[in-house]
């Protein structure tokens, strides 16, 4: 296949690679050519970490870097393109714009299979991309960073997505090794930021109700339920944790689930003491000037982790 990465940041280097290592074409766009310089560089750096993982599937750092091209010209790369993946910031009047010159370009180049995805975290495409002629050809496809370890991608049609797009899509992101979930609706923050957030405004309220630190809540999932979500989600969780399944699950606990959840506190934003609780207890961990190491820490610890699952997924 041949793909388009529009916008060669942080996660448009991260999306050529992905592609490029699955054995598809790529073209890296961007409107600033310093950026293009520094992202073959980067992803280079990025190849031969994934490499020295394992995880580059016996091929040579050389070969997969040579399927990736830079280029500042958007016709030539989406003639005959089959999927582009949008990766500039997450401003809506930017990706209203973008979306725009892109369905302009698509009529122009008469290429109309190609599909339209966007990276973006927070902003449904129905928010960007209804007044378009080919809005059936868009979607979003929220990675998580770092996505070449991390491999879930959330595809969210807008109303007017065809369903055809859609399936490619979820197609298109297998292919490559990615974990696509495909929602069917479109939903305020999507799957992984309702879930992320619920936990993160449980933990605001409990430190500021004084139950525990800010460390704990932090003991609590590193050394407690992340160990067994990084294989298994909550209802597979339950599932194992009656006799019989499920149902035996609902019956025994669901009372006792209601009134937690009864009692939680109001959703607002955290006090700014609380805020600053958690910041000191962060600082107290990671002085700032070593937030860069710790973010190298996180990617090596990702990077063991996803072996371990490959190795896993292989038995
Ligand atoms: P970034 O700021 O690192 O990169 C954005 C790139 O877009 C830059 O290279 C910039 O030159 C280029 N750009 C800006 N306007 C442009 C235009 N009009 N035409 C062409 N290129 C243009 O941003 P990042 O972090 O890579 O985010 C990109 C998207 O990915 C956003 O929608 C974001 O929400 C999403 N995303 C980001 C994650 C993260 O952790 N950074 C995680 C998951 C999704």
């Amino acid at each position: 296949m041949k793909i388009v990465i529009f916008g060669s940041g942080l996660i448009g280097r991260c999306w050529a690679l992905l592609f490029a290592r699955a054995g598809n074409t790529v073209q890296l766009y961007d409107k600033e050519p310093a950026q293009l310089n520094g992202a073959l560089d980067d992803i280079e750096s990025k190849l031969k970490g994934l490499q020295s993982s394992g995880l580059l599937q016996g091929q040579a750092v050389a070969d997969v870097l040579k399927r990736i091209s830079t280029t500042t010209d958007l016709d030539g790369a989406i003639t005959g393109a089959d999927y582009l993946q949008e990766c500039v910031p997450d401003i809506v009047d930017l990706k209203r714009n973008v979306f725009a010159q892109l369905d302009a370009l698509v009529e122009k180049t008469g290429n109309s299979k190609i599909i339209l995805a966007s990276s973006t975290s927070v902003i449904p495409a129905s928010t960007f991309t209804e007044p378009l002629k080919h809005r059936s050809r868009c979607l979003v496809a929220h990675p998580i960073n770092p996505p070449h370890y991390i491999p879930v991608v959330e595809v969210v049609p807008a109303p007017w997505t065809s369903p055809e797009v859609t399936a490619e899509t979820r197609r298109i992101l297998d292919s490559i090794g990615q974990a696509p979930v495909v929602l069917n609706c479109e939903v305020e923050g999507f799957l992984v930021n309702r879930l992320q957030f619920a936990l993160l405004m449980e933990g605001y309220r409990l430190v500021e109700a004084g139950v525990c630190s800010p460390a704990d809540i932090d003991t609590t999932i590193s050394k407690g339920l992340g160990l067994r979500w990084s294989f298994m989600g909550p209802f597979q969780t339950i599932d194992l944790n009656a006799p019989g399944g499920v149902d035996d699950y609902c019956k025994r606990y669901n009372p006792g689930v209601v009134r937690v959840c009864k009692d939680f506190g109001e959703t607002k934003d955290p006090s700014p003491e609380t805020v600053a609780a958690i910041n000191a207890a962060m600082r107290e961990e990671v002085p700032f000037e070593d937030l860069a190491k710790r973010r190298e820490w996180r990617d090596n610890r990702l990077a063991a982790l996803a072996v371990h699952k490959l190795q896993m997924d292989q038995l």
